[in-house]
Protein backbone atom coordinates (compact mmCIF):
# COMPACT_ATOMS: atom_id res chain seq x y z
CA UNK A 1 0.00 0.00 0.00
CA UNK A 2 2.84 2.38 0.76
CA UNK A 3 4.26 1.70 -2.76
CA UNK A 4 1.13 2.53 -4.07
CA UNK A 5 0.86 5.83 -2.15
CA UNK A 6 4.03 6.71 -3.64
CA UNK A 7 3.12 6.17 -6.93
CA UNK A 8 0.12 8.65 -6.43
CA UNK A 9 2.16 11.09 -5.22
CA UNK A 10 4.12 11.49 -8.12
CA UNK A 11 1.43 11.32 -9.91
CA UNK A 12 -0.32 14.07 -8.53
CA UNK A 13 2.78 16.36 -8.30
CA UNK A 14 2.93 16.19 -12.30
CA UNK A 15 -0.58 16.51 -13.22
CA UNK A 16 -1.48 19.42 -15.11
CA UNK A 17 -4.58 20.69 -15.91
CA UNK A 18 -4.90 23.08 -19.33
CA UNK A 19 -8.45 22.86 -19.44
CA UNK A 20 -11.62 22.73 -16.72
CA UNK A 21 -12.51 19.27 -17.72
CA UNK A 22 -8.91 18.10 -17.30
CA UNK A 23 -9.09 19.74 -13.20
CA UNK A 24 -12.92 18.18 -13.08
CA UNK A 25 -11.07 14.42 -13.89
CA UNK A 26 -8.68 15.55 -11.62
CA UNK A 27 -10.68 16.09 -8.50
CA UNK A 28 -13.25 13.24 -9.62
CA UNK A 29 -9.92 10.79 -9.82
CA UNK A 30 -8.56 11.49 -6.65
CA UNK A 31 -10.63 13.73 -4.29
CA UNK A 32 -14.16 12.62 -5.17
CA UNK A 33 -16.15 9.86 -2.93
CA UNK A 34 -15.45 7.50 -5.35
CA UNK A 35 -12.70 8.73 -6.19
CA UNK A 36 -9.02 6.97 -5.49
CA UNK A 37 -8.28 8.20 -1.97
CA UNK A 38 -11.21 7.80 -0.68
CA UNK A 39 -10.86 3.89 -1.62
CA UNK A 40 -7.60 3.66 -0.09
CA UNK A 41 -9.50 5.20 2.95
CA UNK A 42 -11.70 2.14 2.63
CA UNK A 43 -9.03 -0.23 2.59
CA UNK A 44 -7.09 1.24 5.26
CA UNK A 45 -9.30 -0.54 7.99
CA UNK A 46 -7.96 -4.01 6.48
CA UNK A 47 -4.26 -2.81 7.83
CA UNK A 48 -2.00 -4.55 10.07
CA UNK A 49 -1.72 -3.05 13.76
CA UNK A 50 2.04 -2.91 13.13
CA UNK A 51 2.24 -0.78 10.20
CA UNK A 52 -1.34 1.61 10.71
CA UNK A 53 0.58 4.15 12.23
CA UNK A 54 3.30 4.56 9.19
CA UNK A 55 0.27 3.62 6.55
CA UNK A 56 -2.24 6.60 8.25
CA UNK A 57 0.37 9.50 7.89
CA UNK A 58 1.35 8.78 4.50
CA UNK A 59 -2.41 8.39 3.46
CA UNK A 60 -2.91 11.75 5.22
CA UNK A 61 -0.39 13.19 3.24
CA UNK A 62 -1.83 11.84 -0.08
CA UNK A 63 -5.08 13.32 0.38
CA UNK A 64 -3.17 16.84 1.58
CA UNK A 65 -1.57 17.14 -1.28
CA UNK A 66 -4.48 16.15 -3.83
CA UNK A 67 -5.95 18.91 -2.01
CA UNK A 68 -2.96 21.13 -2.16
CA UNK A 69 -2.18 20.56 -5.59
CA UNK A 70 -5.52 20.80 -7.17
CA UNK A 71 -5.93 24.49 -5.47
CA UNK A 72 -3.26 25.27 -7.39
CA UNK A 73 -4.48 23.78 -10.45
CA UNK A 74 -7.19 25.65 -10.26
CA UNK A 75 -5.65 28.61 -9.51
CA UNK A 76 -3.60 28.69 -12.81
CA UNK A 77 -6.48 28.14 -14.47
CA UNK A 78 -8.21 31.15 -13.72
CA UNK A 79 -5.33 33.64 -13.82
CA UNK A 80 -4.34 34.67 -17.47
CA UNK A 81 -1.84 33.01 -18.79
CA UNK A 82 0.36 34.27 -21.47
CA UNK A 83 1.31 31.19 -22.89
CA UNK A 84 -2.11 30.37 -24.52
CA UNK A 85 -2.69 33.55 -25.90
CA UNK A 86 -1.76 33.10 -29.97
CA UNK A 87 -2.12 36.53 -30.51
CA UNK A 88 0.99 39.36 -31.19
CA UNK A 89 0.93 41.08 -27.75
CA UNK A 90 3.19 43.77 -29.21
CA UNK A 91 0.66 44.61 -31.55
CA UNK A 92 -0.41 48.21 -31.21
CA UNK A 93 -4.06 48.47 -29.23
CA UNK A 94 -7.03 48.95 -31.23
CA UNK A 95 -7.64 53.19 -31.13
CA UNK A 96 -9.69 54.26 -28.36
CA UNK A 97 -11.21 57.71 -28.72
CA UNK A 98 -11.41 59.90 -25.23
CA UNK A 99 -14.64 61.96 -24.21
CA UNK A 100 -14.47 65.52 -24.51
CA UNK A 101 -15.64 68.26 -22.53
CA UNK A 102 -19.20 70.01 -23.66
CA UNK A 103 -18.25 73.51 -25.33
CA UNK A 104 -19.73 74.98 -22.28
CA UNK A 105 -17.76 73.73 -20.33
CA UNK A 106 -14.32 74.61 -21.90
CA UNK A 107 -15.65 78.41 -22.38
CA UNK A 108 -16.52 78.45 -18.46
CA UNK A 109 -13.15 76.90 -17.53
CA UNK A 110 -11.89 79.72 -20.09
CA UNK A 111 -12.95 82.40 -18.07
CA UNK A 112 -12.29 80.97 -14.80
CA UNK A 113 -8.67 80.29 -15.68
CA UNK A 114 -8.63 83.92 -16.79
CA UNK A 115 -10.33 85.58 -13.59
CA UNK A 116 -7.67 82.91 -11.44
CA UNK A 117 -4.43 84.15 -12.97
CA UNK A 118 -5.67 87.73 -11.13
CA UNK A 119 -6.70 86.54 -8.02
CA UNK A 120 -9.98 85.70 -8.17
CA UNK A 121 -11.40 82.74 -6.24
CA UNK A 122 -14.40 80.47 -7.56
CA UNK A 123 -17.58 80.18 -5.13
CA UNK A 124 -20.46 77.62 -5.73
CA UNK A 125 -23.83 77.68 -4.18
CA UNK A 126 -27.61 76.33 -4.17
CA UNK A 127 -29.28 76.16 -7.94
CA UNK A 128 -32.27 76.15 -5.71
CA UNK A 129 -32.47 79.17 -3.81
CA UNK A 130 -34.78 81.55 -1.56
CA UNK A 131 -36.03 84.82 -2.58
CA UNK A 132 -34.20 86.27 -0.11
CA UNK A 133 -30.58 85.66 -1.75
CA UNK A 134 -31.56 85.56 -5.39
CA UNK A 135 -33.55 89.50 -4.74
CA UNK A 136 -34.45 90.50 -1.54
CA UNK A 137 -30.56 91.20 -0.32
CA UNK A 138 -29.80 92.64 -3.57
CA UNK A 139 -32.10 95.53 -3.67
CA UNK A 140 -34.89 93.91 -5.78
CA UNK A 141 -38.24 95.82 -4.84
CA UNK A 142 -40.76 93.95 -4.07
CA UNK A 143 -43.10 94.48 -7.07
CA UNK A 144 -39.96 94.44 -9.50
CA UNK A 145 -41.02 92.81 -12.52
CA UNK A 146 -37.48 90.48 -12.54
CA UNK A 147 -39.10 88.14 -9.62
CA UNK A 148 -42.40 88.25 -11.89
CA UNK A 149 -43.62 84.84 -12.50
CA UNK A 150 -43.36 84.84 -15.63
CA UNK A 151 -39.18 84.98 -15.27
CA UNK A 152 -39.07 83.13 -12.27
CA UNK A 153 -39.40 79.28 -11.68
CA UNK A 154 -41.04 79.02 -8.25
CA UNK A 155 -40.81 75.61 -6.23
CA UNK A 156 -42.96 77.19 -3.44
CA UNK A 157 -44.71 80.49 -2.72
CA UNK A 158 -46.13 81.83 0.33
CA UNK A 159 -48.47 83.69 -1.55
CA UNK A 160 -50.28 84.22 -5.17
CA UNK A 161 -49.58 88.05 -4.65
CA UNK A 162 -46.77 89.15 -3.08
CA UNK A 163 -43.05 87.76 -3.41
CA UNK A 164 -41.84 86.57 0.27
CA UNK A 165 -37.94 86.28 0.99
CA UNK A 166 -38.73 83.32 2.13
CA UNK A 167 -40.12 81.85 -1.48
CA UNK A 168 -38.33 79.10 -3.15
CA UNK A 169 -36.99 79.51 -6.47
CA UNK A 170 -34.34 78.09 -9.08
CA UNK A 171 -32.13 80.82 -9.31
CA UNK A 172 -32.21 83.44 -11.81
CA UNK A 173 -28.72 84.53 -11.52
CA UNK A 174 -25.34 83.35 -9.72
CA UNK A 175 -25.91 86.77 -7.96
CA UNK A 176 -27.05 85.04 -5.46
CA UNK A 177 -23.59 83.25 -4.89
CA UNK A 178 -22.39 86.19 -4.07
CA UNK A 179 -24.63 87.40 -1.72
CA UNK A 180 -23.39 84.18 0.62
CA UNK A 181 -20.06 84.89 -0.04
CA UNK A 182 -20.61 88.32 1.48
CA UNK A 183 -23.35 86.79 4.38
CA UNK A 184 -20.08 84.52 5.65
CA UNK A 185 -16.89 86.70 4.71
CA UNK A 186 -15.43 90.42 5.37
CA UNK A 187 -13.82 92.27 2.36
CA UNK A 188 -11.53 91.92 0.50
CA UNK A 189 -13.62 89.48 -1.33
CA UNK A 190 -12.34 88.35 -4.68
CA UNK A 191 -14.47 86.27 -6.41
CA UNK A 192 -16.23 84.69 -9.08
CA UNK A 193 -19.31 82.64 -9.35
CA UNK A 194 -20.10 80.27 -12.34
CA UNK A 195 -23.14 77.90 -12.16
CA UNK A 196 -26.12 77.73 -14.13
CA UNK A 197 -29.52 79.74 -13.79
CA UNK A 198 -32.61 79.46 -14.52
CA UNK A 199 -35.46 81.92 -16.07
CA UNK A 200 -38.78 81.23 -17.72
CA UNK A 201 -38.12 81.75 -21.17
CA UNK A 202 -39.49 80.11 -24.44
CA UNK A 203 -36.46 77.87 -26.04
CA UNK A 204 -35.69 79.59 -29.26
CA UNK A 205 -32.54 79.10 -31.29
CA UNK A 206 -31.52 82.35 -29.18
CA UNK A 207 -33.11 81.74 -25.83
CA UNK A 208 -33.53 78.79 -23.67
CA UNK A 209 -34.88 78.74 -19.92
CA UNK A 210 -31.55 76.91 -18.74
CA UNK A 211 -28.42 78.65 -19.16
CA UNK A 212 -24.81 79.51 -18.12
CA UNK A 213 -23.46 82.56 -15.90
CA UNK A 214 -20.40 83.32 -14.51
CA UNK A 215 -20.76 86.35 -12.33
CA UNK A 216 -17.49 88.00 -10.34
CA UNK A 217 -17.45 90.57 -7.08
CA UNK A 218 -14.88 92.51 -5.98
CA UNK A 219 -15.18 94.50 -2.22
CA UNK A 220 -12.26 96.24 -0.70
CA UNK A 221 -11.21 99.48 0.76
CA UNK A 222 -11.00 102.24 -2.71
CA UNK A 223 -12.43 99.86 -5.31
CA UNK A 224 -13.10 102.16 -7.76
CA UNK A 225 -15.01 102.33 -11.43
CA UNK A 226 -11.64 102.58 -13.01
CA UNK A 227 -11.07 98.98 -11.62
CA UNK A 228 -13.76 97.59 -13.07
CA UNK A 229 -12.71 99.18 -16.44
CA UNK A 230 -9.61 97.54 -16.27
CA UNK A 231 -10.68 94.15 -15.23
CA UNK A 232 -13.02 93.78 -17.60
CA UNK A 233 -10.66 94.92 -20.39
CA UNK A 234 -7.92 92.71 -19.10
CA UNK A 235 -10.59 90.17 -19.75
CA UNK A 236 -12.12 91.07 -23.11
CA UNK A 237 -8.41 90.66 -24.07
CA UNK A 238 -7.39 87.43 -22.94
CA UNK A 239 -10.79 85.82 -24.11
CA UNK A 240 -11.98 87.40 -27.56
CA UNK A 241 -7.87 88.41 -28.61
CA UNK A 242 -5.21 90.68 -27.92
CA UNK A 243 -6.96 93.68 -30.56
CA UNK A 244 -10.31 93.58 -28.72
CA UNK A 245 -12.08 96.76 -27.71
CA UNK A 246 -14.53 97.38 -24.92
CA UNK A 247 -16.93 100.36 -24.81
CA UNK A 248 -19.22 100.40 -21.53
CA UNK A 249 -23.24 101.76 -21.57
CA UNK A 250 -24.73 102.87 -18.70
CA UNK A 251 -27.58 100.57 -17.99
CA UNK A 252 -29.50 99.40 -14.35
CA UNK A 253 -29.43 96.81 -12.22
CA UNK A 254 -31.21 97.06 -8.88
CA UNK A 255 -27.52 95.99 -7.09
CA UNK A 256 -25.37 98.63 -8.66
CA UNK A 257 -24.80 102.21 -8.90
CA UNK A 258 -23.48 103.07 -11.20
CA UNK A 259 -24.49 100.35 -13.69
CA UNK A 260 -23.34 99.41 -17.10
CA UNK A 261 -23.31 96.94 -19.82
CA UNK A 262 -20.29 95.86 -21.74
CA UNK A 263 -19.79 95.36 -25.86
CA UNK A 264 -16.79 94.03 -27.66
CA UNK A 265 -15.83 94.97 -30.87
CA UNK A 266 -16.68 92.05 -32.89
CA UNK A 267 -14.47 89.33 -33.03
CA UNK A 268 -16.09 87.83 -35.87
CA UNK A 269 -15.26 91.40 -38.25
CA UNK A 270 -12.93 92.85 -35.97
CA UNK A 271 -15.55 95.88 -35.73
CA UNK A 272 -16.35 96.57 -39.33
CA UNK A 273 -19.75 95.39 -39.64
CA UNK A 274 -21.15 91.57 -40.41
CA UNK A 275 -24.19 89.80 -39.74
CA UNK A 276 -23.51 88.28 -36.09
CA UNK A 277 -23.68 91.87 -34.71
CA UNK A 278 -25.88 92.94 -37.16
CA UNK A 279 -23.51 95.40 -38.66
CA UNK A 280 -22.84 97.56 -35.58
CA UNK A 281 -19.03 96.21 -35.08
CA UNK A 282 -20.27 95.61 -31.65
CA UNK A 283 -21.28 92.79 -29.43
CA UNK A 284 -23.01 92.94 -26.12
CA UNK A 285 -21.45 90.37 -23.66
CA UNK A 286 -22.02 91.61 -20.00
CA UNK A 287 -23.66 93.60 -17.01
CA UNK A 288 -21.83 95.55 -14.85
CA UNK A 289 -21.60 97.98 -12.21
CA UNK A 290 -20.37 99.12 -8.62
CA UNK A 291 -22.00 97.42 -5.57
CA UNK A 292 -25.01 99.28 -4.25
CA UNK A 293 -24.51 100.15 -0.53
CA UNK A 294 -27.37 98.87 0.04
CA UNK A 295 -26.02 95.51 -0.82
CA UNK A 296 -23.26 95.90 1.27
CA UNK A 297 -25.11 97.05 4.27
CA UNK A 298 -27.66 93.97 3.71
CA UNK A 299 -25.41 91.51 4.12
CA UNK A 300 -23.26 93.73 7.26
CA UNK A 301 -20.10 94.63 5.12
CA UNK A 302 -19.76 98.54 6.45
CA UNK A 303 -20.40 100.50 2.81
CA UNK A 304 -18.63 104.03 4.46
CA UNK A 305 -15.44 101.63 4.66
CA UNK A 306 -16.09 99.14 1.57
CA UNK A 307 -16.60 99.86 -1.82
CA UNK A 308 -16.71 97.27 -5.16
CA UNK A 309 -17.71 96.08 -8.04
CA UNK A 310 -19.69 93.39 -10.03
CA UNK A 311 -20.24 91.96 -13.04
CA UNK A 312 -22.22 88.89 -14.45
CA UNK A 313 -21.82 87.16 -17.88
CA UNK A 314 -23.64 84.44 -19.90
CA UNK A 315 -21.37 81.54 -21.00
CA UNK A 316 -23.48 80.66 -24.22
CA UNK A 317 -22.76 83.89 -25.46
CA UNK A 318 -18.67 83.65 -25.95
CA UNK A 319 -19.29 80.35 -26.96
CA UNK A 320 -21.73 80.77 -29.72
CA UNK A 321 -19.18 83.36 -30.92
CA UNK A 322 -15.96 80.93 -30.47
CA UNK A 323 -17.46 78.29 -31.81
CA UNK A 324 -19.82 79.78 -34.24
CA UNK A 325 -22.72 77.79 -33.18
CA UNK A 326 -25.27 80.32 -33.54
CA UNK A 327 -28.34 77.74 -32.33
CA UNK A 328 -28.17 77.59 -28.41
CA UNK A 329 -30.16 74.23 -28.08
CA UNK A 330 -27.95 72.38 -29.69
CA UNK A 331 -25.79 72.95 -26.54
CA UNK A 332 -28.76 71.43 -24.35
CA UNK A 333 -29.51 68.22 -26.57
CA UNK A 334 -26.28 65.73 -25.85
CA UNK A 335 -25.94 64.82 -29.72
CA UNK A 336 -22.37 63.00 -29.29
CA UNK A 337 -22.16 64.32 -32.91
CA UNK A 338 -22.02 67.52 -31.90
CA UNK A 339 -20.34 67.26 -28.53
CA UNK A 340 -17.40 65.22 -30.00
CA UNK A 341 -16.15 67.71 -32.18
CA UNK A 342 -15.03 69.73 -29.26
CA UNK A 343 -11.64 69.19 -28.26
CA UNK A 344 -9.34 71.09 -26.00
CA UNK A 345 -6.60 71.36 -23.43
CA UNK A 346 -9.08 72.43 -20.73
N1 LIG B 1 -26.95 89.43 -12.37
C1 LIG B 1 -27.05 90.13 -13.62
C2 LIG B 1 -27.83 89.27 -14.60
O1 LIG B 1 -28.18 88.18 -14.30
C3 LIG B 1 -25.72 90.47 -14.21
C4 LIG B 1 -24.94 91.43 -13.38
C5 LIG B 1 -24.09 91.00 -12.40
C6 LIG B 1 -25.05 92.80 -13.61
C7 LIG B 1 -23.37 91.89 -11.64
C8 LIG B 1 -24.33 93.69 -12.87
C9 LIG B 1 -23.50 93.24 -11.88
O2 LIG B 1 -28.09 89.67 -15.69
Amino acid sequence: MLEKIDRLLAEISSFSAKTNEELVSFRIKFLSKKGIISDLFDEFRNVSASSKKEVGLKLNELKQRAQDRYNTLRLELQSFDVRSVTSDLTRPSYPWSNGTRHPISIVRNEIIYIFERIGFTVSEGPEIEDDDHVFTRLNFAPEHPARDMQDTFYISRLSSEDSDPRDIVLRTHTSSVQVRVMENQQPPIRTISPGRVFRNEAISARAHCIFHQVEGLYIDENVSFADLKQTLLFFAREMFGKETEIRLRPSYFPFTEPSGEMDISCSICGGRGCNVCKYTGWLEVLGCGMVHPVVLEASNIDSRKYTGFAFGMGVERPAMLKYQVNDLRLYFENDIRFLEQFRTAF
